[in-house]
C-alpha cells in the first residue's frame, strides 16, 4: 500500500476524508495537432479541494468544463495525467487493485440515469445483494436478507421492491435504488454526478431531501455534481466553481452564493431564479461561447469572455488565492489582488 503523502495535521483536526491535489486530466484527442503530434484535451486541470466527514461539497459549471472527469478521476475509472487523490490521508491514485478494494469500498457513485448503471435483468434484491456479496459483508443469508430490507428501508422503498425488477419503478423510485445499491458497501463518500439532474421538479427535491436526511443519519460525506444551482444551494456546505477544466473560485455556501467575486460566478449566479421577485438578480449573459479545450485561452481561461478583463488576464494565469474564511477566488481583480471588489451589482 502507498505511505500516507499528507499529514492530517495539514489539516482541521478531524482531517479531510478526501483530498484532490493538483488534479490533471489531459485526454488524447483523435485529431492530430500541429506537425502531426497528438493534441491534448485539456480536462482537468491543475484542480485541488477537500472533503471533510459527513459534509457535502458541490461542483457547478457549464456542460464540459470537466465536473464528471474529477469524479471518475476519484474513482479511478481513468488514469489520471498527474496530481494525487488522497483518502483518509492514503495515496490512491497509484494504489494496487488490492490495495485499492477496502478504499473502493468506502466511495460510492450515483449517476445521472439510473436505468442505464441498473441491470434490466436482475431483480432490486440482486441489484443489492451483488455490492454486499462482493465485498464479503453479510454475514450468512439471514444477515444478507436483513441489509437488503435495511437498504430499502432507509431509501423509503417498500420491502416487496426487492423481488421486483427496475423497469417497473418510476424515474425518482429508480433513483432511490441507485442510491440503496450506493449505501450498501457502507460507503463514508457518496458522489452524486447530475443524479437529480433529469427528474422532474417534485421527485428532484423529495431526492434531494433523502440524501440530506441519509447524510444525517450516517455521517456521510457528498460530492455533489450539479450544472444546477438552485438545488446545490438548498443542500450544499460548500461549492467550488469550474470553468474550462479549472476551479475558478471556492468557498463555503453563503460567501459564494451571497458573496461572489469571480465574475463567471457572478454571471452563473446571475441566472439562478430568486424568490423573491421584489430583490430580482440582474442576469448577466455573458458573450460567446466556452472555448475548446483542445486549446484553451491563454492566461486566463475565461478572459475572451470576462466582461472586466485587463491585458495582464490574456498573459497571467490566476492563482487561487484566499479571500476571506475558506473562500478562494482565482482572478486578478480580485480584492486579494490588491484591487477593490469586482461586484458589479
Ligand atoms: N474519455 C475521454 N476522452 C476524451 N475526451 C474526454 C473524455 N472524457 C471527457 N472528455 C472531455 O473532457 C471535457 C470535460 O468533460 P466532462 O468531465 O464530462 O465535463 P462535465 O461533466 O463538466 O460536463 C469535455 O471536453 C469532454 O469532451
Ligand atoms: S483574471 Fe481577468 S479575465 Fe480572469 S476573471 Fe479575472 S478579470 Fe476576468
Ligand atoms: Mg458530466
Amino acid at each position: 500500500m502507498s505511505p500516507p503523502v499528507i499529514s492530517r495535521k495539514m489539516f482541521d483536526m478531524a482531517g479531510p476524508l478526501l483530498s484532490v491535489v493538483n488534479l490533471t486530466q489531459h485526454f488524447d484527442a483523435r485529431t492530430k495537432g500541429l506537425f502531426g503530434s497528438r493534441a491534448k484535451i485539456h480536462a482537468v486541470d491543475d484542480v485541488s479541494f477537500e472533503i471533510s466527514p459527513g459534509e457535502t461539497l458541490s461542483i457547478v459549471g457549464e456542460s464540459g468544463c470537466g465536473k464528471s472527469t474529477i469524479a471518475r478521476a476519484i474513482l479511478r475509472l481513468t488514469k489520471i495525467t498527474s496530481g494525487q487523490i488522497v483518502l483518509d490521508g492514503v495515496r490512491i491514485d497509484d494504489a494496487s487493485v488490492g490495495a485499492l478494494r477496502p478504499k473502493r469500498r468506502r466511495m460510492q457513485v450515483v449517476f445521472q440515469d439510473p436505468f442505464s448503471s441498473l441491470n434490466p435483468r436482475m431483480k432490486v434484491g440482486q441489484i443489492l445483494a451483488e455490492p454486499i456479496r462482493n465485498f464479503g459483508l453479510a454475514k450468512d443469508r439471514k444477515d444478507m436478507k436483513a441489509r437488503i430490507l435495511r437498504l430499502l428501508d432507509a431509501v423509503k422503498l417498500p420491502a416487496g421492491a426487492a423481488d421486483r425488477l427496475p423497469h417497473e419503478f418510476s424515474g425518482g423510485q429508480r433513483q432511490r435504488i441507485g442510491i440503496a445499491r450506493a449505501l450498501a458497501t457502507e460507503p463514508d463518500l457518496i458522489i452524486c454526478d447530475e443524479a437529480v439532474s433529469a427528474l422532474d421538479v417534485s421527485v428532484k427535491a423529495q431526492i434531494v431531501n433523502l440524501l440530506q436526511d441519509l447524510q444525517a443519519e450516517f455521517g456521510l460525506a457528498l460530492l455533489f455534481i450539479s450544472h444546477d444551482l438552485a438545488i446545490v444551494e438548498h443542500l450544499t456546505h460548500r461549492v467550488a466553481v469550474m470553468y474550462l477544466g479549472k476551479i475558478v473560485e471556492i468557498g463555503p455556501k453563503a460567501s459564494i452564493f451571497q458573496g461572489a467575486q469571480h465574475p463567471y460566478t457572478q454571471a452563473l449566479l446571475s441566472a439562478v431564479p430568486v424568490p423573491d421577485p421584489e430583490a430580482p438578480r440582474q442576469r448577466r449573459i455573458l458573450k460567446g461561447d466556452v472555448p475548446s479545450p483542445l486549446n484553451p485561452p491563454s492566461g486566463c481561461r475565461f478572459h475572451t469572455r470576462c466582461p472586466v478583463a485587463i491585458d495582464r488576464c490574456k498573459a497571467e494565469i490566476p492563482e487561487l488565492l484566499p479571500s476571506g474564511s475558506g473562500h478562494y477566488v482565482a482572478c486578478h481583480l480580485a480584492p486579494q489582488n490588491g484591487s477593490q471588489s469586482l461586484r458589479q451589482n
